[in-house]
């Protein structure tokens, strides 16, 4: 199914890809979309067990479409790039991540192949969901990509906190930024803009057994498609916390 053009000038809809919406903050963010008015392409590496999302799909026949993916397979990638030709992109929303093993990151007992798989899912791929879709991105009225970071990526917080740990988790997140500002000054002049988001600490998988308060998912992503909105060409390359200041590099 291909669907038309967003109206966005006229009602702030438009069309969404999101990686990894079955859990999480990716399955708030295509409820939150969706319920916007918004269309969602969900991606999920297991749709078939993705209830969840499933159920949106029944709420929402006609905005909400999911396609299996994995964002490491660069083949899959390409192929569901192929898969959505001619369907124009307004948001490409990079939201898959993984934190890794915690115990994997300690020095002296470093995992290399769990940094390779951190960096494949948290770096590498982002960049790669953005070359296989940047004619759907530009081919529509907003042209935004925004990836999911985290302040644990800032470099400048590291000096704050002075700890040495998550080497894995808080490097590909660093790379990230990186990449993803490249990308932003890369496309300004063909007029997509990009941006990077931190939900702050929230309630999902990822911080499970975290001793300390979490935000919801609601909350988390309420804040960040307010902080998504605020991204546009003249700030391309903003790196924004959740409550909408940007974070030190
Ligand atoms: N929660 C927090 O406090 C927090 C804070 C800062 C930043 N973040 C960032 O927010 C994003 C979402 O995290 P979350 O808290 O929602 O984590 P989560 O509940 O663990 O969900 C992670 C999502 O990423 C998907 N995923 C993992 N590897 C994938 C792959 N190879 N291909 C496709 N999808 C894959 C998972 O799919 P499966 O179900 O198939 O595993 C799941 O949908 C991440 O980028 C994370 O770094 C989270």
């Amino acid at each position: 199914m291909i669907f038309p053009l967003s109206s966005f000038a006229e009602d702030e809809t438009g069309i969404v890809l999101i990686t990894g919406s079955n859990r999480g903050i990716g399955l708030e963010f295509t409820k939150q979309y969706l319920e916007r008015g918004w269309t969602v392409i969900a991606t999920a590496r297991k749709p078939e067990k993705a209830e969840d999302l499933r159920q949106l799909g029944i709420q929402y026949p006609e905005r909400l479409s999911i396609h299996q993916l994995d964002v490491t397979d660069n083949e899959r990638i390409d192929a569901l790039a192929k898969e959505l030709v001619d369907q124009p992109i307004d948001l490409l929303l990079n939201n898959a991540g993984i934190s890794g093993y915690i115990p994997d990151q300690i020095f002296g007992r470093l995992d290399y192949d769990s940094f390779e798989q951190v960096l494949a899912v948290n770096t590498v791929a982002p960049l790669k969901m953005a070359e296989a879709f940047y004619p759907h991105i530009k081919s529509s009225n907003l042209k935004k990509i925004v990836s999911v970071s985290s302040s644990e990526g800032s470099i400048g917080g590291a000096y704050d906190d002075e700890s040495g740990r998550m080497y894995f988790y808080r490097s590909s997140k660093s790379a990230l930024n990186m990449v993803m500002v490249n990308l932003a000054f890369q496309l300004k002049s063909r007029g997509i803009a990009v941006g990077l988001v931190n939900p702050g600490p929230t309630d999902t998988d990822f911080m499970r057994g975290i001793p300390f308060p979490l935000r919801s998912t609601e909350e988390a992503v309420t804040d960040m498609i307010e902080n998504i909105e605020d991204i546009d060409i003249d700030n391309t390359a903003a790196y924004l916390n959740y409550n909408g200041k940007t974070i030190d590099w």
